[in-house]
């Protein structure tokens, strides 16, 4: 009796220590871009998010097509006031008024508004001749009191995407600050907004851009979340494995020296180009297919915080849905799309992580797939190198000690000891703990040191197991 209560003590704390993660899964959402003359029609594209499971979608206008066609669809959308109208809404009070009345309140609830993102990037296109700086917050404020009239400012937050320009430093993260000019006067009053209406603060962030101009230095697997060396924070001695993180940390390390440390950040734009120009180094397909899958699964895994950061969700919204043959610029700014305008994959993406099905979130659809044991396509549990060999050997020793994973075949001389790598081992120890559980929800993490794959794995000549 005694034993059997200390195991479950132990079984308690070690789930908590290990499955349940502190943070639900984040949101992975994509920008409906619509710079382009080939586009198709707006309820073939609403067909085409519920199809590929997007539950979150983001537009840079508040056309009156699209906000019908989304309608009923369930899908969360965030609108735009674009940076034309920005003077207007900070300058009249009725402008902003009439804009939420027509472009928000008219098409709630049947489509899902949930957001409006007031510009888009508004420093990084502002000029001396056309500075549309200053009346940023004040737009800010004249939409946000315009939804509160309307009883809407709990369902419908209020931001504004920046560009990561807005940054006078990011490296090292810790020493991420705004640039001067708008630190002040700018960052923090809509900081301040942000944190009061308890919104979001939304940024586009490329690692592509970084990569591409400084490929002599940072590494492509750095880039791409895939395993790599890591990079150590001289200011806070945190290492860092993706170049994502580094950059949404620097934007943490900014925003905290405003003293709004705790506010909640939104990735809106992230995307890699799967072609681009002879100069733009590492666009390309094969590029793009890593980078959007495996912030997918990174976000998706519910264990997606920065170093910084280690409980925050990540939200992403993926730039783009198409490739837009309109874009001006370098061939990559017309590829960045996950698909081309006739609906045909540019490469293969699973934006929802299931096997079949719409809309699921990640929560919903791990409990359903342990409960209909691969009714929607199986799914495995592997390393997450990017941990580090700390987190991976403690989750390994948990596996096969505490978790009870059944670790016999990567014992020397048996079938699944080569490779002889300890993240060939972790895979397959976080595997077997993992279908023993029923691929319950949280019994793939291991602090954020395994994820799900939907596709069945094979390392060396193992195949991982199905089932327990
Ligand atoms: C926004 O600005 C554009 C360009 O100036 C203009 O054509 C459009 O009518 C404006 N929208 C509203 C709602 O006034
Ligand atoms: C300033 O920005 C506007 C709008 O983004 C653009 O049309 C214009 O050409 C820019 N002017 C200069 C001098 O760069
Ligand atoms: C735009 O205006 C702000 C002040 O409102 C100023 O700090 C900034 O330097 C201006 N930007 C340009 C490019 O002129």
């Amino acid at each position: 009796m005694a034993t059997i209560s200390l195991s479950l003590l132990l079984l308690f704390f070690f789930s908590l220590l290990f499955a349940s993660s502190p943070s639900s899964a984040g949101i992975v959402g994509v920008n409906y871009g619509r710079v382009a003359n080939d586009l198709p029609s707006p309820s073939a594209v609403a067909s085409l998010l519920e199809s590929s499971g997007v539950s979150h979608v983001k537009l840079y206008d508040s056309d009156p097509a699209v906000l019908h066609a989304l309608a009923g669809t369930g899908v969360s959308v965030t609108v735009a006031l674009p940076n034309e109208n920005l003077t207007a809404a900070a300058l009249s009070p009725s402008f902003a008024s009439l804009w939420v009345r027509q472009s928000v309140a008219a098409y709630l609830p049947s489509t899902r508004i949930s957001a409006v993102a007031v510009g888009n990037e508004v420093f990084a296109v502002s000029n001396s001749t056309n500075n549309l700086t200053s009346s940023l917050v004040p737009a800010m404020l004249n939409i946000l009191s315009a939804l509160s009239d309307l009883g809407l400012d709990k369902t419908v937050k209020v931001s504004s995407p920046i560009a990561l320009t807005a940054l006078q430093a990011s490296y090292p993260s810790s020493a991420g600050s705004f640039r001067p000019d708008i630190a002040d006067s700018v960052m923090k009053p809509m900081l301040d907004l942000i944190r009061n209406t308890d919104s979001f603060l939304m940024v586009n962030a490329y690692p592509f851009f970084a990569y591409e101009s400084n490929s002599d230095v940072i590494s492509l697997d750095y880039a791409l979340f895939r395993p790599n060396a890591g990079v150590v924070d001289a200011g806070t001695g945190l290492k860092y494995y993706s170049l994502l993180d580094a950059q949404l940390d620097a934007v943490f390390a900014a925003a905290g020296r405003l003293g709004f440390g705790d506010v909640k950040v939104s990735i809106s734009e992230t995307g890699w180009p799967s072609k681009g120009d002879e100069g733009e180094t590492g666009a390309g397909v094969e590029n793009a297919e890593a980078y959007n899958g495996n912030l997918v699964r990174r976000v998706l895994s519910g264990n997606a915080g920065t170093p910084m950061k280690p409980e925050a969700d990540m939200d992403v919204y993926l730039f783009a849905l198409f490739n837009e043959n309109e874009k001006p610029g370098p061939t990559s700014e017309r590829n960045y799309g996950l698909f081309y305008p006739n609906q045909e994959k540019v490469y293969e993406v699973d934006l929802a992580l299931r096997g079949g099905g719409g809309g699921l979130k990640w929560q919903e659809a791990r409990t359903s797939a342990a409960a209909g044991a691969g009714a929607r396509g199986e799914t495995w549990c592997v390393a997450n190198a990017m941990a580090g060999k700390e987190r991976l050997q403690r989750g390994l020793d948990y596996a096969c000690g505490e978790g009870g994973a059944d670790c016999g075949r990567i014992q020397p001389g048996k079938d699944c000891y080569d490779p002889a790598t300890l993240e060939a081992h972790a895979s397959f120890a976080f595997n077997s703990y993992y279908q023993k559980k029923g691929r319950l929800a949280g019994t793939c993490d291991f602090h954020g040191a395994a994820h799900v794959v939907t596709q069945s794995p094979k390392i060396g000549k193992c195949e991982l197991p199905t089932r327990a």
